[in-house]
């Protein structure tokens, strides 16, 4: 399966996922990398490996729907299957999420519905996470629609908060969940073991 990769920072997560692929743990091919941040860690790793990496920002485009015809283009140039937002700070055109209707993916550094929406990204989660008291936080894959980080819920996994915990060590600790569930979701994605029934996702049992 054809993976595009749209990231905007270090690209941890694509990293891991690219491990996957490359232990084959993972069948999947990344086959394009997108970043809205010309200097972005994930166009680097991605030029590493000669993938195809592209610096494509909203702001470089007269709309959102020149922007959104461009990301389009790339994608279909590319065959692109599935989209993985990875660390991707900014919003997905409607035009695109149309077009790719649950096979756009997103990992959200907390347990959705908690936590999550419109400027709750990185250290912001972590900070309201501690601030609220909460015992524990995690990580979510979801499917990408129209609104941050609403999509159905693919996949969580729980940490402990401690009483101890900064937002830094809980960022450390559930980035490190990350890494573990992305290529998970992404695997039974390619596997086609995926049942998107509403806002219900039933994972099938895989190998
Ligand atoms: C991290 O805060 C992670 O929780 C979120 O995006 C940020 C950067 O991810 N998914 P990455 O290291 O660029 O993959």
């Amino acid at each position: 399966m054809n993976i595009a990769i749209f990231a905007s920072g270090g690209g941890s997560n694509l990293r891991a996922i690219l491990n996957a692929i490359l232990q084959k743990k993972l069948s999947g091919r990344i086959c394009l990398v997108v970043s809205n941040n010309s200097k972005a860690g994930a166009l680097e790793i991605a030029r590493s490996h000669q993938i195809p990496a592209y610096h494509r920002s909203q702001l470089q485009y007269p709309s959102e729907d020149t922007f959104a015809a461009e990301l389009l283009k790339l994608l279909e140039e590319h065959d692109v299957e599935l989209v993985v937002l990875a660390g991707y700070m900014k919003k997905v055109p409607s035009m695109i999420v149309q077009r790719y209707r649950n096979r756009i993916l997103n990992i959200h550094p907390a347990l959705l519905p908690s936590f999550g929406g419109k400027g709750m990204y990185g250290a912001r989660v972590h900070e309201a996470v501690i601030r609220n008291g909460a015992k524990v936080s995690g990580a979510t894959v979801h499917i990408v629609d129209d609104e941050y980080d609403h999509g159905p819920i693919v996949l969580q996994k729980r940490v402990e908060v401690v009483h101890d915990d900064t937002p830094e060590t809980l960022a450390a600790k559930v980035l490190k969940i990350e890494h573990e569930i992305y290529p998970q979701a992404i695997k039974a994605f390619v596997e086609g073991r995926v049942k998107i029934e509403g806002r219900t996702v039933v994972i099938e049992p895989g190998t």
